[in-house]
């Protein structure tokens, strides 16, 4: 059967949500590696932003009549899968940046587009404002710590090697995309 609107945007929205709760995931990993308390106080809250965007997509999925879908497939389980097991922090902050960088990139098109309604404009709105934050001290912080190991072009290297699996996944991601909303029912 062909999927709805209205189970569309809640499946668009289980999407967002997955990807927040794996990037809450992944500063967990971070928090455990971390000696350094000024790193350990910014991961902690960028987790508290993190768990606090889930909640606000799971919330919307719930004033819409929905619940949130289980996915085995999302954004950062397809990322990991390419990535392997980074080898140290310069390469785990780098992994954490590119994904940040396509939250805002995502949230972005997603207000661009004008399709959003209010209250998902709104939570849009509210949760691209804090992945500035993110970008910027993820990336100051993968910098301290390539300068540290005395190899600064890692962080280039490293982001480069990770936007080019950003890139792949995405275009899976945009196919089952199309597929899906190809015989969409209008809501
Ligand atoms: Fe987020
Ligand atoms: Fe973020």
């Amino acid at each position: 059967m062909p999927m709805s609107a209205l189970e569309h945007e809640i499946l668009t929205y289980s999407y967002y949500r997955d990807a927040e709760q794996h990037g809450a995931n992944l500063l967990f990993l971070l928090l455990r590696l971390v000696d350094d308390g000024k790193v350990a106080a910014n991961l902690s809250r960028h987790l508290a932003d993190e768990t606090r965007h889930a909640w606000l997509w799971t919330e919307r999925i719930l004033e819409i009549g929905g619940e949130p879908q289980k996915l085995n497939d999302g954004y950062q389980v397809r990322l990991g899968k390419r990535a392997g097991r980074p080898r140290n922090l310069v390469d785990l902050f780098c992994l954490t940046l590119v994904a940040e960088e396509r939250a805002v990139a995502e949230y972005q098109a997603a207000l661009d587009s004008g399709d959003a309604s209010e209250p998902t404009r709104k939570v849009l709105e509210a949760v691209s404002k804090d992945e500035h934050w993110h970008i910027q001290w993820i990336q100051a912080q993968a910098a301290a710590y390539a300068e540290a190991e005395g190899d600064p072009g890692r962080v280039a290297e490293a982001l480069a090697r990770y936007r080019a699996m950003d890139i792949e996944v995405m275009a899976e991601l945009r196919n089952m995309e199309a597929e899906l909303t190809a015989e969409m029912q209008p809501r």
